[in-house]
């Protein structure tokens, strides 16, 4: 039934206190935390890829504890395509929402109404991530959790990362992924201007504080880059820095991540043999689990089982 959600309560919860979206508890209550407790507002908030708001209301709560004056006039920024893929089915299967969503639909208004009691503090924009600029002034937290393929985190990267100034911070939620190895190539080559603060809770952000000018790597990004094309001399160096500046605790999802570069490279022989050294430590992971089951989706028989 078309908007069929449109009688539900809200703000979505999964169980009491866990908003629904993609995020886990502990990211949320990090969000809060932080636009409460560290946000100076000398710059933005920004959130990129919003989805239903999980990370969106927490931010926006923290904005309204925050007692800084300089913070009383600030809005989080948020942008999304707000168009639904039945990729994002996962995500809210057994929840109040599962059945109502069709691929296609567009979710703005779903999000509005998921947001509302928080409405004063969040100022949202349907935009193509792909194609949006930004000319907002400087950005002092941005939240990334839509660099969804190469292209447009490419976008992301040239547009966004240019207002990031030394001491902002940069939370990357799909760093502890098995599938998104082109964050971590960017990461890498950004590592001179960015001190890792902290991993927030398996399977997912990362956070960086940016120590330096983002702008001349910001500008030097190939708009067209694609993945694909990465040389395996720079993969095996983007990992070796990875092993050494994420937590041991997060491995599995470093060296899925690794193996999945391979594959996304077209290099299977390399992946097998990543995979062969790295299953006897990782293979009852959930992030292998999560990668054989994608690659097994997709038609690739690996022999992995
Ligand atoms: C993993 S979800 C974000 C989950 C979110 N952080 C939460 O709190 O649940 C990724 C989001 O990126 C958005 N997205 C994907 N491609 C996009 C594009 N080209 N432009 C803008 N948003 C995009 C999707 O609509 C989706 O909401």
């Amino acid at each position: 039934m078309k908007e069929a959600w449109r009688s539900l309560r809200f703000p979505l919860e999964e169980y009491p206190g866990k908003l629904l979206g993609m995020t886990c508890k502990a990211e949320q209550d990090y969000c809060e935390a932080l636009a409460r407790d560290t946000y100076e507002g000398w710059g933005e908030l920004v959130e990129l890829g919003c989805f239903l708001g999980s990370l969106s209301i927490p931010l926006a709560r923290g904005l309204r504890a925050n007692p800084r004056p300089s913070v009383r006039e600030r809005s989080l920024r948020a942008f999304d395509l707000f168009f639904w893929h039945r990729s994002m089915e996962g995500s809210i299967r057994g929840s109040v929402l599962e059945g109502r969503m069709t691929e296609g639909d567009w979710f703005e208004e779903l999000y509005a109404a998921n947001t509302a009691s928080v409405a004063d503090r969040i100022a949202f924009r349907l935009t193509d991530l792909g194609a949006e600029s930004w000319d907002g002034g400087p950005i002092e937290i941005l939240v990334v959790d839509a660099m969804k393929y190469d292209v447009l985190t490419n976008n992301i990267v040239r547009e966004f990362f240019p207002a990031l100034r030394p001491g902002s911070l940069l939370l990357h939620q799909d760093y502890l992924h098995f599938y998104e190895g082109w964050i971590h190539l960017m990461t890498y080559e950004q590592r001179t201007v960015l001190e890792k603060v902290t991993e927030v809770e398996r399977n997912s952000t990362v956070v960086f504080r940016v120590t330096g000018d983002l702008a001349p790597f910001a500008a030097a990004y190939p708009p067209e880059r694609i993945f694909a094309e990465t040389p395996p001399e720079l993969l095996r160096e983007v990992y070796a820095w990875q092993r050494h500046a994420i937590s041991p605790d997060y491995h599995d999802a470093i060296e899925a991540a690794a193996i999945m570069s391979w594959v996304h490279t077209g290099q299977l022989e390399e992946a097998n043999r990543a995979y062969r050294e790295q299953a006897p430590r990782f293979g009852d992971s959930a992030q292998f689990k999560w990668m054989r089951n994608f690659l097994t989706a997709k038609g690739h028989h690996l022999g992995w089982e």
